[in-house]
């Protein structure tokens, strides 16, 4: 059964610019944004059976719906994020008490690296995959290698509007891999095309990528997206999962979808 942390966007808005989706004059509208997360949320606990952890939301932070940036957890080890814009590095100690309220060690690492969570750290049982150079430092990835005893690909990110790892990349419960190729250097698009056999990864068309169809959560046959992704929730379908595509526009609105809005607790 998977756990995941989520946070009600009851103070969601955009109050500051940090990733070229987010214009201060794009305002949220608030009722909409609040029914697009509880359909999420019905999502994932009805029709996918993931348990959910609410954590309270909290005023003059708006971002802290995106709970994926909250930290990274393995096992009963939470690693807390550092983050790189100063309006979001006051969400750090409402995620750090969050975890030691809910009983996990945690670790929070000396050298001022930036890291941004579970946005910037996806894999596979055997190996995960490291996002650099727009938000988090790649060198904070030879430390959680070190720590959890994981290799760690680091891919840089080149592109402004894939800011974060999982707005370009999803592995999948089942070892396929979604994936936008252009938000990576060659280097990168080498290493993941080295191990994630052609049958098993998508890459996935821009128009997709750019509904944010590689933030996706999944679990175990279940996968909930971005609603206005054909192309992806095809090739999803044709290799077996179910999916369950979600209005979250008003999400994109801050460049973020449905894998940004939670965290895995396991
Ligand atoms: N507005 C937020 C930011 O720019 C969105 C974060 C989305 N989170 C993610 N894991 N991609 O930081």
């Amino acid at each position: 059964m998977s756990r995941l942390l989520v946070c009600p966007p009851d103070y969601f808005a955009i109050e500051y610019e940090i990733n070229p989706w987010m214009r201060r004059a794009n305002t949220v509208d608030h009722e909409r944004a609040t029914a697009q997360w509880h359909r999420l949320m019905e999502v994932l606990e009805r029709d996918m059976g993931i348990v959910l952890e609410r954590m309270r939301p909290v005023p003059g932070l708006p971002d802290l719906v995106f709970t994926a940036n909250a930290g990274v957890v393995v096992g009963r080890q939470a690693v807390v994020s550092r983050f790189r814009y100063p309006e979001r590095q006051r969400e750090e100690a409402h995620f750090e008490q969050w975890f030691r309220d809910a009983g996990y060690e945690v670790i929070t690492f000396d050298q001022e690296f930036f890291f941004e969570g579970a946005g910037d750290l996806l894999g596979f049982p055997e190996y995960w995959f490291g996002g650099y150079r727009q938000r988090s430092d790649v060198r904070s990835f030879s430390l959680l290698s070190e720590l959890f005893g994981r290799e760690i690909l680091p891919l840089e990110l080149v592109d402004g509007r894939f800011y974060h790892l999982d707005t370009c990349l999803c592995p999948l419960s089942g070892g396929e891999l979604l994936y936008y190729p252009p938000a990576f250097d060659s280097y990168g698009q080498n290493a993941i095309m080295e191990r994630v056999d052609k049958d098993r990864r998508l890459a996935v068309p821009e128009a997709d990528a750019l509904k944010f169809a590689c933030n996706a959560v999944c679990a175990g046959t279940h996968v909930a997206l971005p609603g206005g992704c054909p192309a992806t929730s095809q090739w999803l379908q044709e290799r077996g999962y179910q999916v369950h595509p979600v209005p979250l526009d008003e999400f994109m609105k801050s460049g973020g979808s449905a894998k940004c809005l939670t965290l895995a607790l396991d």
